[in-house]
């Protein structure tokens, strides 16, 4: 699959939806004969209900291997059931050991009961508990000796549950939301990384049926939201984070500091976007401009990648989505829930837009800091207007300290679920203006390394 393809298959996706139809990306997929993702594993969190089932269902349609993470069993069955009971598009490569992905041979011993003949493997990582994500992530890595894309979609909103921190005592959204997938993504991050060598026989992959499909670009997606714009990154942010740490991570139990939590947890996980792009960066493991490479492709004449730039051998993007409101349960109201449900994006729906988008769009690189080429909305309308709004904001730092900018955010970002659905259109956007501040960025990515330090090698 070259850059090419992830384009056509991008623009197809952005093309269907640039207005409002009743014909969801599940029916479009249900038309494809064929399966563009076979070979492709995928794993995802948070996979039990909306987006992340909706993105499940899309990916499995299309031939992509899922790795469903959820914190209940009996959840990940019903998931696991459903998916393997969607009606594929007939296709005459699925039989072909191209259709297999690079699994170890011994899932035997794997307590999810995973079937090495089947597209879909379930492993169950409680977020509140980062012990818990660490198995996980090591029953993942004992399996499988690469993955192609890495959903962070798991998360929470303060009023889904009483508890006020994680098991090891962090407040619990911005645990759920950010911490924990830190982890995940640290403990995964080799995954992305490992490249089959030109003739198969990688020590890593001893006993698995290999991929045959080259495999360029991986990606890692962060589920975020336009809420990050509803807060300015000081709770996050500690200058001596030894002795004290980000405000947002201690459980303090106050109205404030859970009507802030979602939007600081949501701008964590921008900051960790941009802070682990730099470190790929630097480790020279981050993608060249793809869209430069495909240029270059377009434009020779020669046969194969027409001198376009290679790609390292193994490259990793970050890219941060916000899917716009989509009706799922996130809100723990009923209410609320019911509204999203006749306002929203279906999260089988066009919900997933903003994902696929992030997932395929070939990029150019991130290595400028106020790139806007990181982060995808599914209304790119609203969404170019949060970095000015933001700025407004900024210069008005009592609105934050006095918990009124999260107010007037809430406010205006439900108003825009009375008319979304009339203006969808995804694609890249800028974040909100503190949202590029290094300085902030790299300070809690460091004081997150030294918090998961005690969960890596369990
Ligand atoms: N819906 C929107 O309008 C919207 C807008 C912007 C961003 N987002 C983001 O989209 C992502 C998905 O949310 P959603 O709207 O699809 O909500 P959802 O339907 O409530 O799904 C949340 C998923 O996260 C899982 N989860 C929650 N706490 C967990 C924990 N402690 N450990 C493991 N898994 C846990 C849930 O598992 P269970 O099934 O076991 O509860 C569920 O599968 C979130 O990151 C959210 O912030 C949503």
């Amino acid at each position: 699959m070259d850059t090419k393809y992830y384009s056509q298959l991008a623009w197809q996706y952005r093309r269907q939806h640039h207005s409002y139809s009743p014909v969801t990306t599940t029916d479009a997929l249900k038309t494809s004969e064929h399966q563009p993702l076979l070979g492709m594993t995928v794993v995802i969190t948070g996979v039990t209900s909306g987006l992340g089932l909706g993105i499940a269902k899309n990916l499995y349609r299309m031939g992509a291997t899922i790795i469903a993470v959820g914190r209940s069993s009996t959840k990940l069955d019903s998931v696991k059931t459903l998916l393997l009971s969607i009606d594929m598009p007939p296709t005459s490569s699925s039989s072909s050991s191209s259709t297999s992905v690079n699994t170890t041979n011994d899932v035997s011993s794997s307590s999810t009961n995973n079937n090495p003949n089947s597209r879909v493997y379930v492993f169950v990582a409680d977020f509140t508990d980062l012990n818990s994500v660490s198995k996980a992530a090591d029953a993942i890595k004992s399996q499988f000796s690469s993955i192609d894309f890495l959903i962070n979609n798991a998360g929470m909103y303060h009023a889904a549950t009483t508890d006020i921190a994680t098991q090891q005592g962090y407040e619990i959204v911005f645990g759920v939301n950010y911490l924990a997938h830190f982890l995940w993504t640290y403990k995964l991050l080799p995954l992305l990384h490992f490249v089959h060598d030109s003739q198969g026989d990688d020590k890593k992959d001893k006993g698995t049926v290999r991929i045959q499909q080259q495999k360029q670009q991986r990606r890692i997606i962060q589920i975020s939201s336009t809420m990050h714009g509803a807060v300015d990154g000081n709770d996050l942010y500690s200058l001596d984070y030894v002795h004290h740490p980000p405000i947002a991570s201690i459980p303090l139990n106050t109205t404030i500091q859970k009507s802030r939590s979602y939007s600081n947890s949501k701008l964590a996980q921008i900051y960790h976007t941009r802070a682990l792009n730099r470190h790929l960066m630097s480790q020279k493991h981050s993608c060249p401009s793809l869209v430069d490479d495909l240029n270059n492709n377009n434009n020779s004449s020669s046969s194969s990648r027409g001198g376009g730039i290679q790609p390292p051998a193994s490259c990793v993007h970050v890219v941060n989505v916000c899917p716009s409101w989509v009706g799922t349960s996130i809100s723990a109201s009923n209410f609320a829930e019911f509204i999203m449900k006749q306002l929203g994006y279906e999260a089988d729906g066009f919900g997933v837009a903003s994902t696929l988008h992030a997932m395929f769009y070939p990029m150019t690189t991130t290595t400028n800091t106020t790139s806007s080429l990181d982060y995808v909305s599914n209304n790119k309308n609203f969404a170019s207007m949060v970095r000015f709004a933001t700025k407004v904001l900024g210069k008005y730092p009592w609105l934050d300290s006095s918990n009124i900018r999260v107010k007037i955010w809430t406010t205006i970002s439900l108003l825009l679920l009375m008319i979304e659905k009339f203006i969808p259109d995804t694609g890249f956007v800028e974040t909100s203006e503190e949202s590029y501040n290094v300085t902030k960025q790299d300070a809690l990515y460091v004081w997150s390394l030294q918090a998961i330090q005690p969960f890596v090698k369990k």
